[in-house]
């Protein structure tokens, strides 16, 4: 997984048919994606339930790109070696998720994975600013995190500011809700350049009908992209 800060689009199978993941993440890399989004929540740091490292362990087989797993987990040490075994190619850690988010960024590396580190809407820039040197990617929240299909709320103050911090580092913005070819533009245009999106890729298609996957994915891409025109 090399450094580069072309738009990528990260379907989050949140919006899968949790039946079908198999077929489901087949379908949508076939149609585009450029990374498959793995949302973790833990019924405890966010109000909701979804993968254990099982779960993610059985996905990796069919995702052929980068597999991008975002812990909404507390505590997050116990489960890194975990998600590692699991096959995570990034794994991400909330910085509100307990008081050592500089150990776990450091023991998500030592295990051999990207590490991102992740911002609840609430949470300033600031947070990560001792954190640059430790993580390749950071995830600005734009809904507070527990369900897809949430409404977009406008962190791009944040997002220009993360850019600036970062400097020349090779350190990615990921931005993780209500993503959609309206606001796609508006947080490519303030620096980020990984776009994850539930609702607005899933909607309309299926595995039967996987063509409205690529057309989703390729109007966020366009809307995004088209800031650079
Ligand atoms: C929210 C998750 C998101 C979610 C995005 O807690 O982290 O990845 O699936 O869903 P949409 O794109 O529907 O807002
Ligand atoms: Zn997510």
């Amino acid at each position: 997984m090399s450094f580069d800060r072309k738009i990528k689009i990260a379907p989050s199978i949140l919006s899968a048919d949790f039946a079908n993941f198999g077929a489901e993440i087949r379908a949508i890399e076939a149609e585009g994606a450029d990374w498959v989004h793995v949302d973790v929540m833990d019924g405890h740091f966010v109000p909701n339930l979804t993968f254990g490292p099982m779960a993610v362990k059985a996905f990796r087989p069919h995702v052929k790109t980068v597999m991008d797993v975002h812990l909404m987990i507390a505590p997050v040490d116990p489960y890194i070696d975990a998600y590692a075994d699991a096959g995570a190619d990034v794994l991400t850690a909330h910085v509100e998720a307990g008081p050592h988010i500089h150990r776990t960024l450091q023991a998500i590396r030592g295990a051999g994975m990207k590490a991102g580190v992740a911002l609840n809407p609430g949470t300033p820039a600031e947070a990560v600013a001792h954190l640059l040197d430790l993580t390749d990617l950071i995830c600005v929240m734009t809904v507070n995190p527990g369900f897809g299909g949430q409404k977009f709320i406008d962190m791009t103050a944040k997002i220009a500011r993360l850019r600036e911090m970062i400097g020349d580092r090779p350190v990615h913005i990921e931005i993780d809700g209500g993503v959609d070819p309206k606001t796609a533009p508006l947080v490519a245009q303030a620096g980020a350049d990984v776009l994850v999106a539930g609702s607005a890729v899933f909607r309309g298609g299926s595995v039967d009908n996987p063509g409205v996957y690529g057309q989703n994915i390729a109007e966020i891409r366009a809307a995004a992209e088209g800031v650079w025109a």
